[in-house]
């Protein structure tokens, strides 16, 4: 199985050689993304392919639907790295419709395991949010908390104290939530509260 990932992996580089021979010597020599991507870890949406990125346009952190907890060294190495290290001022995240982690939370009376304590602020969206899902069909409910879930981490990461001290440094920095819809490849902005800090 690896074989086969390393000749398509030689055939992609030789391929990228062909048309630019100086693209990985540029390449290699600075990291400059404009964006850092905070998605789900899904197989289906990936950052680059996605969005029509190259390699080097972003600086990406994918983990189970999208979440931000605010005691997640992983995604606030990777955010302290991103303004601090990059300097990235533009953030994005992004979920999707039809995310596993958004349909766990969804479920009553079935455990998953560890990824139940990963996804809890999912269910307690669910519950806080309760009258405006309660109109909702099912799988419009799921669509809707998908899109809070997105909404909740745009807040955290702006509430975050790395953002509160970048803020304080003069930098402003865009956070923008996005939702990815798998059965038509379309990505949209959704409207969020925070606004250029
Ligand atoms: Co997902």
């Amino acid at each position: 199985m690896p074989e086969k990932l390393m000749l398509r992996n030689r055939d992609w580089a030789s391929g990228i050689v062909e048309q630019s021979p100086d693209y990985f010597r540029k390449l290699s020599a600075l990291q400059k993304p404009e964006y850092f991507w905070i998605g789900c870890a899904d197989a289906r949406v990936p950052a680059n392919v996605i969005t029509g990125l190259e390699p080097g346009e972003v600086f990406v952190h994918r983990n189970v639907a999208n979440m931000v907890h605010s005691a997640d060294l992983n995604l606030m190495s990777a955010l302290q790295f991103a303004i601090e290290g990059l300097g990235i001022r533009k953030i994005i995240v992004c979920g999707h419709y039809g995310c596993g982690g958004v349909n766990a939370a969804c479920e009553e009376g079935h455990s998953n395991g560890l990824v139940d304590h990963w996804i809890a602020p999912i269910k307690s969206l669910r519950h806080s949010h309760a009258d405006e899902l309660g109109a909702l069909d099912e799988h419009a409910q799921r669509d809707r908390l998908a899109e809070l879930n997105v909404l909740s981490s745009v807040t955290r990461i702006a509430e975050s104290p790395i953002l509160i001290e970048a803020s304080a440094q003069g930098h402003s920095i865009e956070i923008h939530g996005m939702i990815y819809s798998l059965v038509d490849g379309q990505l949209s902005l959704l409207e969020t509260s925070v606004k250029s800090m």
